[in-house]
């Protein structure tokens, strides 16, 4: 793939309609697709309507402005907002069919008062021990008995799991259990009960009743942890690439980059690369990051700039212009990048940022 103009994030749509089959085999049932932080970064109005095409049941979204971005871009599936949102944006949300978290009292008084003339749909959650949203067991009774007077639309019940991506998943496994029981003393018999992200999905040892899956990680080709690996193939649906700018000889003893952290040792070749932390692309990899060049490996020297860093390519032969990858599907993966600065492929994937081209193949 030859670089256009400048830094591009190659999205394959094939490795994410791939990876979107799979997962849905697994599961056996309907998926919800988190597009949340920008669709992990890949775009989240492109991967929303290709996920559309080919039959998602629902997309799920972190922000109302995520949430409303979508609608405004035509995208008319089902969107689950999958954490709370404030009262004043409730109206908006209602009218554009967006459907709602319910955790407390509070926010199902709040949803009531905000419906005019629609019927909100909303999704129950409980906390079954990750203590970030959730109604407790507890305090159930009193919630669904609001919800049923208040004019709601009851359409689903869930919750999100701790540990499900470790084998054996210690805390998840409880969890299900908790929240199966839960699903079923208070006969919650809705069209949607769902409980997996990617972990729990690809976790055998994690299996209960559900009519839906929220794989995230997994729908852009990678695993949540290195214990489900060998549970599915998935392709990563990311490619980050840039080019060269310039290309140079620096002779012994001279220093590239920020604070001298790097000094050549006998005439070395440098290539430019118009890719820095900016676009995502973290400083903590500075000294430890390598990127491919022609399907070689070429090491990063010196600091990692704001919108440029330099790369050792020993005796290739590189010429401005030159395409440069800086993580894809092989080699060098969003994964690798992550091991290196203590991190997962979410925070990569979800940090490549605004500058950077999304370019759909
Ligand atoms: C509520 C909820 N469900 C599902 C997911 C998807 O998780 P994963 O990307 O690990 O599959 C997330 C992501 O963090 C989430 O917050």
């Amino acid at each position: 793939v030859d670089v256009a103009v400048d830094a591009q994030a190659i999205i394959s749509l094939r490795a994410l309609s791939d990876n979107y089959q799979t997962l849905k085999a697994l599961a056996g049932c309907a998926l919800l697709a988190p597009i949340k932080a920008n669709g992990y970064g890949h775009g989240a109005v492109a991967i929303a309507k290709h996920l559309e095409h080919l039959g998602v049941a629902y997309l799920g979204v972190a922000t109302v402005f995520e949430a409303l971005e979508l609608r405004q871009a035509g995208v008319v599936a089902p969107i689950l907002l999958l954490t709370a949102s404030q009262p004043s944006a409730l109206a908006a949300l209602i009218e554009q069919n967006i459907t709602l978290t319910v955790s407390t009292l509070a926010q199902a008084e709040a949803i009531a008062a905000a419906k005019r003339h629609y019927t909100p749909k909303v999704h129950l959650k409980i906390n079954t021990g990750l203590n970030r949203l959730g109604a407790e067991p507890s305090d159930l009774p009193a919630l669904l008995a609001f919800i049923a007077k208040a004019g709601c639309e009851l359409e689903g019940v869930y919750t999100h799991l701790i540990d499900s991506e470790d084998l054996p998943a210690v805390y998840a496994s409880q969890q299900v259990e908790l929240f199966s029981q839960q699903v079923q003393q208070h006969q919650l018999d809705l069209p949607y009960i769902h409980y997996a992200n990617t972990g729990a999905l690809l976790n055998p040892a994690l299996l209960a009743r559900q009519t839906l899956v929220r794989p995230g990680i997994g729908l852009y080709g990678y695993h949540p942890g290195p214990d489900t690996s060998h549970l599915a193939e998935l392709t990563p649906v990311m490619t980050l690439k840039s080019w060269v700018t310039l290309v140079k000889t620096v002779a012994t003893g001279a220093v590239v980059s920020y604070n001298a952290l790097w000094q050549a040792k006998q005439p070395t070749h440098i290539a430019t690369v118009r890719m820095g932390y900016a676009d995502g692309y973290k400083r903590g990899l500075t000294g430890k990051a390598s990127v491919l060049i022609a399907g070689q490996v070429c090491p990063i020297v010196g600091r990692i700039c704001m919108d440029q860093l330099m790369v050792d390519i020993a005796d290739l032969d590189v010429a401005v212009g030159d395409p440069v990858t800086l993580f894809g599907p092989k080699t060098i993966t969003a994964e690798t990048l992550a091991n290196l600065v203590g991190t997962n492929s979410y925070e990569i994937l979800t940090s490549i940022g605004p500058r950077v081209e999304r370019v759909y193949q």
